[in-house]
């Protein structure tokens, strides 16, 4: 089993990567009083029905939730609340977040107001929450004007990834969490980048130690970053590169057309376009990153997408400044540099990758 520590104090915690994890599970946590496993209706029928028959115990509840992003707000939160008190869940509970970001997020935001709070673990099983959602203590959820507007910095006790659940994973999100892989060997590590580019068919095929090292890379990039910047006041702000871009497309879309993931890839292309036009990156350097990208075999066109209604959605950017938009854009191999263009130097710069 690999294991990566997360070393923050009092919220120290580690992160456990290994196949058939689940069924290890119950005997892997500290004791709890009793449990909540906060799931959704698919990954309760694939894998939480047999984690909870595995435990037996009568100490732990399931709360099965509707799938998708729809079910990430305040009105879930309030019910999920309730349902704990219902089974009898007090401060010495524990919350397990099984599934993917969404149920991670939900629960993890679920456990930090719970009575002010209760322990909680991850157990991610999309590709997108085993190398990202589930690492830094990111949770929230969305409201009707806005995504992860409500939300605290509330870390896990333990995450648990087992590489095993990525085999029942639509091939659609299978390629969203790709594309936050390939982010990190963007921002952070070339090497890995190039590794990514060898491996992506044993990748796209589930290779099991393939799988295994890739999620571990990930995972510690992003507890190197989270470890230096726990909230967001620097360093941590260069996993939002591709994102400008992709939180952009996902809003202008109503968050319908493109998964996160999705989002993000097409983000990235057309950063990576704009960090060579600003020259920033050399064309070899440029041409690598986009191949990588068209190697995930999702397929898009840029003409369709870009366009002045997408660039006022980036005018709202969290990360924006005197009313400036904030790309972070590679720069080099494996590194980044935070862009501020005002809206007519977004607008002029990416209408150049329109045919
Ligand atoms: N907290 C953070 O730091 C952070 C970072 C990135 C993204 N996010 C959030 O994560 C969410 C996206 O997460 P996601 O991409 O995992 O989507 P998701 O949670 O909606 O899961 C995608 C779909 O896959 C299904 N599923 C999950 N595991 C499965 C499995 N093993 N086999 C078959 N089906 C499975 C789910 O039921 C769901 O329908 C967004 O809400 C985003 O805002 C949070
Ligand atoms: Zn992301």
């Amino acid at each position: 089993m690999e294991t990566l520590h997360i070393e923050l104090d009092k919220r120290s915690y580690a992160i456990y990567i290994d196949r058939n994890l689940l069924a290890r599970l119950p005997g892997l946590l500290d004791p709890a009083e009793s449990w909540a496993v906060i799931t959704d209706e698919e990954v309760y029928g694939l894998y939480g029905k047999s984690l909870l028959e595995n435990w037996r115990s009568d100490k732990v509840h399931a709360i099965v939730l509707p799938g998708g992003e729809e079910a990430k707000n305040l009105q879930t939160v309030g019910k999920v609340a309730g349902q704990m008190l219902d089974l009898g869940l007090t401060r010495r509970s524990g919350i397990l977040a099984l599934g993917g970001g969404v149920i991670g997020d939900v629960a993890g935001f679920c456990a930090s107001v719970y009575m002010r709070g209760i322990r909680y673990v991850q157990v991610p099983t999309t590709l997108l929450a085993q190398v990202d959602s589930s690492v830094g203590g990111k949770t929230g959820v969305n409201l009707a004007q806005g995504k992860n507007i409500v939300g605290s910095f509330y870390q896990p006790q333990g995450v648990f990834i087992d590489t095993q659940t990525l085999r029942t994973l639509p091939r659609r999100h299978l390629i969203s969490g790709l594309a936050e892989v390939i982010k990190y060997g963007v921002i952070y590590d070339y090497e890995f980048l190039t590794y990514l580019d060898s491996r992506l068919t044993d990748i796209l095929n589930l290779k099991d130690d393939v799988l295994k090292e890739v999620i571990r890379r990930c995972c510690e990039i992003k507890a190197e970053v989270v470890v230096a910047d726990e909230k967001e006041q620097g360093l941590r702000k260069i996993l939002n590169c591709g994102h400008t871009v992709g939180h952009a497309l996902e809003a202008a879309t109503d968050y319908r057309e493109y998964t996160h993931g999705e989002a993000v890839l097409v983000g990235m292309y057309a950063e990576t376009l704009m960090a060579e036009e600003l020259g920033l990156i050399d064309q070899r350097y440029c041409t690598e990153i986009l191949a990588l990208i068209g190697k995930t075999g999702m397929e898009f066109s840029l003409d369709s997408i870009l366009g002045e209604k997408l660039v006022d959605h980036m005018m709202k950017d969290k990360k924006n400044r005197d009313s400036r938009i904030s790309f972070i854009l590679p720069r080099g191999r494996g590194e980044t540099a935070e862009v501020l263009l005002t809206r007519q130097e977004a607008w002029g710069l990416l209408r150049k990758f329109m045919g």
